[in-house]
């Protein structure tokens, strides 16, 4: 079965093709293409993710990325096509991304149809936006080449993204066996929730952020700190450098709630009054008061993450833990939980591959054979959903 992925949720235009089968017990992912474009260059002069430059930029990346993904996967091959939805149709489906429609029109024209039996494509949750983008995209080729089309849920994805086991080169990848129940921490720029899953796809919310996520926190006190946007790698980067600082304390929000909700926004604000009281206590600003403070950021959050989580393993007796979403990067939070894993509890952490921490594709299309095969029907009629749930 090949499967062709989009996702366009926030600021990254991805796209993977991926042929799976079952083998010996096993279901096997061969990745014939994978293409990650960020935009967080773009968007890093503002400090944040602006909506309509991310749709922009989505709408101009969609047709190269996707010419690349098939040259890639060689199923790019010019002659004759045999369309299943004529000009004026496609230019209904993008109306209101004229340009991308400009560009595409060209490649559907010049090529047959590709060997792809699915499509999927993230439809929430994220920037609704730039999450159009993606959907009208996706609906156009499935219109063009009648192919099944299936919405796809980015939360979903991430915890997908954590159990790859590739092969040497990365180009192929099996997905394990796992046991149930599991506990899944998502972390994003989005997100922050402690999930159980007491089988693939079934998904009970134990607690979740009240205010910022995690990665969303990362990102602030990076600005703070005066770091570049994406935040969350930086403030990583120069909390290796960090030392214990009794002038550099900052509080463990909710740490004793007894239950699995967090609050980062406040943390964040500690940081601001934080740099702000050792300024006017004379203090400047140095790169290791900067460094002391990120490692002291790190550390509260990671010690909120690592709590809330190991209770919620401990009450459900969990078979293992999940750790997915972008802040899963983070080298701090990768170490600590498998210390503990390892140390007290003897179940797996499943973590994603650095290339597969941040937004992608190839979460997509994995979450989406899933949903192929547990019988999801295609749909043609769907809409961007900014606030999906899982
Ligand atoms: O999953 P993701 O790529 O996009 C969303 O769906 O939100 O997550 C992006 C977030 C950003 O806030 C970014 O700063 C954070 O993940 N992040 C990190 C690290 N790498 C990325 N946060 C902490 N440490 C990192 N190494
Ligand atoms: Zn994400």
């Amino acid at each position: 079965m090949n499967i062709l992925a989009i996702e366009t949720s926030c600021d990254e235009t991805a796209i993977s093709i991926v042929s799976v089968a079952e083998e010996g017990g096993q279901t096997k992912f061969d990745v014939l293409a994978h293409i990650v474009l960020s935009q967080a260059q773009k968007h890093a002069e503002y400090g944040g993710v602006f909506p309509n430059l991310a749709k922009r930029e989505h709408a101009s990346n969609l047709t190269p990325v996707l010419q690349q993904a098939l040259e890639g996967a060689q199923m790019l091959e010019t002659g004759q096509a045999s369309l299943f939805a004529t000009k004026e149709d496609l230019q209904a489906i993008l109306e209101r991304e004229p340009e991308l429609f400009d560009q595409l029109w060209p490649l559907l024209e010049q090529h047959t149809k590709p060997a792809i039996d699915h499509i999927v494509v993230t439809a929430g949750p994220g920037l609704e936006p730039a999450l159009w983008v993606g959907i009208n995209f996706a609906k156009a080729l499935a219109a063009a080449w009648e192919i099944p089309l299936y919405p796809i849920n980015h939360m979903e994805g991430h915890v997908y993204s954590a159990l790859p086991e590739f092969n040497d080169d990365h180009t192929s990848f099996v997905i394990p066996k796992v046991e149930f129940p599991l506990v899944s921490l998502l972390i994003s720029g989005g997100h922050t929730e402690i999930v159980l899953m007491k089988d693939w796809m079934h998904y009970d919310l134990l607690g979740k952020t009240k205010d910022d996520a995690t990665g969303e926190a990362f990102d602030k006190v990076a600005r703070i700190l005066g770091l570049p946007y994406p935040g969350g790698p930086y403030v990583s980067k120069i909390a290796a450098q960090g030392q214990p600082n009794d002038n550099v304390k900052l509080p463990r929000p909710m740490l004793n709630s007894g239950d699995y909700s967090f609050s980062f926004s406040g943390l964040k604000t500690a940081v601001l009054y934080l740099t702000k009281k050792l300024e006017a206590d004379g203090q400047e600003l140095t790169d290791q008061l900067k460094a002391d403070i990120a490692l002291e950021f790190e550390l509260a959050t990671t010690e909120v993450l690592t709590k809330k989580t190991l209770k919620a393993i401990e009450q459900h007796n969990a078979k293992a833990l999940i750790i997915a979403g972008g802040v899963a990067a983070n080298r701090r939070i990768r170490e600590t939980f498998a210390e503990k894993l390892e140390a007290d509890y003897g179940i797996p952490l499943l973590l994603p591959k650095m290339h597969l921490t941040g937004d992608n594709s190839l979460m997509i299309a994995i979450a989406g054979y899933f949903r192929i095969m547990s019988g999801q029907q295609p749909e043609t009629d769907f809409r961007a959903n900014g606030n999906l749930e899982l």
